[in-house]
């Protein structure tokens, strides 16, 4: 439609999705991720995630693009449990790129996130690492991608006590259900299932390629198996969906259980976290050949309540000055201020600041896993109070490294 000059209207403009829409959208995104969905697959996508936010991107009334947001919950340190927006399905159609789509539809996101209050972050895993700093997303979470050859030893005095039993599965199983209830509270990055993720994740989409499951009473694993035969005999591969275990005994049987699996010429895991303890049980430690990269992506929609939803490792008092060009409510000078007991309120100040950053590098920082000395170093946070940034990195610390076990 020509505008009043005569030109016709090229802007991208990002509003939210109906519920009838998002029938439309899921045909867009499916398209920009080069699948071809069956009927079946449409239908359990739209069971699915019919009831999320979503929001579509549109050329002069024609849906060209769109996001969703998941309502999950994220174990911050301290083992507390915080509302985050999990972004999903980001898709811009190849014929209307690198014409402001994304930021049209990340702005109305994040605004929409934080006007309606319920989660003060918003989390996601990027297709390619370049995309989204400049949204104000950081870091938070490493992988590590490990391969291990079968029958791997394990250091010497590393016993397993012979309790797993290969079974059926179905998504609501208990012998799934309570480890992973048990550990994803305990874990910075892990998220709270209901059953519509059990059902991806154990690939209701795929019925074709069902997955095999090995169960031990505080713990379970998840895999699938690519037979491969040839000259030599056989070579399969054991892919890890995920390993789950709640004591250490469970985690070294499952282990040892796919290790020794016959047949097998490797087994493989895409996402571990980068202190994965299986690094530490292998005697030979370079055996896995780890391969770090980004995992789990935060970014702080309301500053305030971020801070607030973790605990601290130790009492400490700083005051930070953060840039924020998409969220201008997060902008200015903040007094961070943790109690002994390790909960933390934030209020805005009009001090000197101790350390200067940018709201991606508040995302790196707000799960532990990145250390205030890396940016630093880095440069792209300043610190003008040495003593109090070496405080405020201790406390911002965990114990074991955060990770995001699951795609979304
Ligand atoms: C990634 C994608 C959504 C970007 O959409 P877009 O509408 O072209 O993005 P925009 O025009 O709003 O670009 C915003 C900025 O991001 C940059 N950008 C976009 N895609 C990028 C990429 N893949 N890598 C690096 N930078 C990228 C643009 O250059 C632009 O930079 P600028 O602000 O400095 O000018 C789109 O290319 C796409 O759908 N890709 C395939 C699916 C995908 O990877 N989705 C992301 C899932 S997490």
């Amino acid at each position: 439609m020509p505008d009043s000059t005569g030109r016709a209207d090229d802007r991208l403009v990002a509003r939210r999705l109906d519920a009838d829409e998002i029938a439309d959208f899921h045909d867009v995104a499916a398209a920009v991720f080069f699948n071809r969905p069956g009927p079946q697959e449409r239908r359990r996508y739209l069971d699915r995630f019919g009831s999320e936010r979503f929001h579509g991107v549109f050329h002069r009334e024609r849906l060209v693009g769109g996001g969703g947001a998941f309502a999950r919950t994220i174990t911050l340190p301290g083992e507390r449990q915080c509302p985050a927006a999990a972004m999903t399905g980001m898709s811009i159609t190849a014929t209307h790129r690198r014409r402001g789509g994304l930021t049209a539809l990340v702005r109305a996101q994040l605004d929409e996130t934080y006007r309606r209050g319920e989660q003060p972050i918003s989390i996601l895993l990027a297709s390619e690492s370049g995309i989204y700093r400049r949204f104000g997303y950081g870091i938070a979470t490493r992988q590590a991608r490990i391969r291990v050859p079968g029958r791997a030893a394990f250091r010497p005095g590393l016993d397993t006590d012979g309790l797993v039993d290969e079974v059926e599965c179905a998504p609501d199983d208990p012998r799934l259900l309570l480890p992973y209830t048990e550990v994803s509270a305990q874990r910075t990055g892990w998220l709270q299932r209901d059953h519509r993720h059990w059902a991806q994740i154990l690939g209701a989409d795929a019925p074709d390629d069902p997955p095999r499951f090995a169960v031990h009473p505080q713990g379970y694993a998840v895999y699938r198996v690519a037979p491969a035969f040839n000259d030599l005999g056989a070579a399969c591969t054991v892919t890890v969906v995920e390993l789950v275990a709640a004591t250490p005994q469970a985690y070294r049987s499952l282990w040892r259980h796919l290790l020794d699996l016959d047949l097998v010429a490797e087994i493989a895991v895409d996402s571990v976290a980068p202190d994965e303890p299986l690094l530490d049980l292998l005697s030979d430690l370079r055996a896995p050949r780890p391969q770090l990269s980004d995992n789990l992506w935060v970014r702080v929609v309301d500053l305030e309540r971020a801070l607030g939803a973790r605990r601290y490792a130790r009492p400490v008092e700083a005051v930070l000055e953060v840039t924020d060009r998409l969220c201008p409510w997060n902008q200015g000078r903040w007094r961070l201020r943790v109690e002994s007991d390790g909960t933390a309120n934030a209020h805005p100040v009009t001090a000197a600041p101790h350390l200067r950053m940018d709201i991606a590098d508040l995302g790196a920082l707000l799960l532990g896993g990145t250390r205030l000395g890396t940016l630093a170093a880095a440069g792209t946070v300043d610190i003008v109070d040495r003593g109090v940034a070496r405080d405020l990195s201790a406390a911002f610390l965990e114990d074991r490294e955060p990770h995001c076990p699951e795609i979304f």
